[in-house]
């Protein structure tokens, strides 16, 4: 039985305190959080014990931590926890910093605990199955993928100036998803952005929309668009072109009705936000999380797939704010000072 300690009693911690919970090898043993009445809510509901952050990452009885912190903290919990022998499943991104994701990822590889990152889309079952049915082979090289993430509505504004920004914050996922289905790192990032969807967005030095064209070293391109609006819901689609055909995960309906009248055919709106599409996502990646914890075969999402990530939202903000192409190499490996 994996003893987990929770860190973060917010709106992503309530989730993962659900799927830990519920899980048959894990048992959510204490939560903390910087707001002593949050992790005194939580532990209550899931009959687990209030503590300190630090407490629980030094307690030799706990085996594993989940950081549900806000971003800007991951890094100093994902070293603490590592150092203290825990293995560690951290929220994205891993920092807002690049600098300090490299400090992180040598000093928590240094320990030996396995760091997974939580970029739960790779567990959705469709997103899974289209992955599944490209490694067999069924439509061929991969030539041209193409995700489309849109959110339903906008984050309030106080919220974008602390976010790191909607390339660090949002497009962060489907960075990963890239790397996930192309099996390879981009070679050439480019990037535009706007905000025509808030102009509070635009005056707090962030967009709201933006584009992303992604070319590999044999010639395969990608496409990410993002947008923090879709009046009809999250819009959460992937399609991967093929030398023989073609892949597409489509958005998740709230119901799967269908009218056709003389006025035309309809159906309902895909579901509302990510609480809601990626419920199953966030408990198979706990599942993913505990079996290799317990078996000791390595994490399916390394702390190396959250700094590439973080690599690609640098190269891609500094091409938006440039309007110039980064080469992914550039930016992954500074070269030394
Ligand atoms: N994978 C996903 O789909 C997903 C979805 C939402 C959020 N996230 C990520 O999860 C993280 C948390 O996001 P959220 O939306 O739950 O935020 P939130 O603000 O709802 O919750 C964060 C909680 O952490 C607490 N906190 C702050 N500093 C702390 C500290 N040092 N120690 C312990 N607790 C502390 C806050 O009081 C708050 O209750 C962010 O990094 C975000 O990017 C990921």
């Amino acid at each position: 039985m994996l003893k987990v300690g929770l860190l973060g009693a917010g709106r992503i911690g309530r989730v993962h305190a659900q799927a830990i919970a519920a899980h048959p090898y894990s048992e959510l043993s204490a939560v903390s959080d910087a707001l002593p009445e949050a992790s005194a809510r939580l532990a209550e509901e899931f009959g687990a014990n209030a503590r300190q952050s630090q407490e629980i990452i030094s307690d030799p009885s706990i085996n594993a931590v989940l950081i549900a912190t806000p971003t800007d903290t991951h890094s100093d919990l994902i070293e603490a926890a590592t150092q203290a022998g825990k293995a560690v499943l951290c929220e994205k991104p891993v920092d807002l910093s690049l600098e300090r994701a490299f400090a992180c990822q040598s000093v928590s590889k240094a320990t030996g605990q396995p760091v997974m990152v939580g970029f739960n889309r790779r567990f959705d079952p469709n997103f899974a199955a289209l992955k599944a049915a490209f490694e067999a082979g069924e439509v061929g090289k991969a030539e041209l993928l193409s995700i489309t993430s849109f959110d339903p509505a906008p984050p309030p504004v106080s919220y974008v100036k602390v976010s790191g920004g909607l390339f660090r914050d949002m497009m962060i996922h489907d960075f990963d998803m890239a790397n996930f289905l192309m099996g390879d790192l981009p070679e050439v990032i480019s990037a535009v952005g706007t905000s025509v969807v808030d102009p509070e967005i635009g005056a707090a030095g962030d967009v709201d929309t933006a584009v992303v064209t992604m070319t590999y070293a044999d010639g395969r391109i990608a496409v990410i668009k993002n947008s923090r609006r879709a009046a009809y819901g999250y819009d959460q689609r992937v399609e991967l072109l093929g030398s023989e055909g073609m892949l597409q995960a489509q958005n998740i309906l709230e119901n799967s009705v269908v009218k056709s009248t003389s006025n035309g055919v309809t159906g309902a709106k895909p579901t509302y936000f990510f609480l809601e599409r990626y419920m199953s996502a966030y408990r198979a990646e706990w599942d993913a999380f505990v079996r290799s914890v317990n078996s000791g075969s390595g994490v399916p999402v390394t702390l190396d797939d959250g700094v590439a990530a973080l690599a690609m939202a640098e190269a891609a903000t500094r091409s938006a704010q440039s309007g110039q192409s980064m080469v992914l190499a550039k930016v992954l490996k500074p070269v030394a000072k």
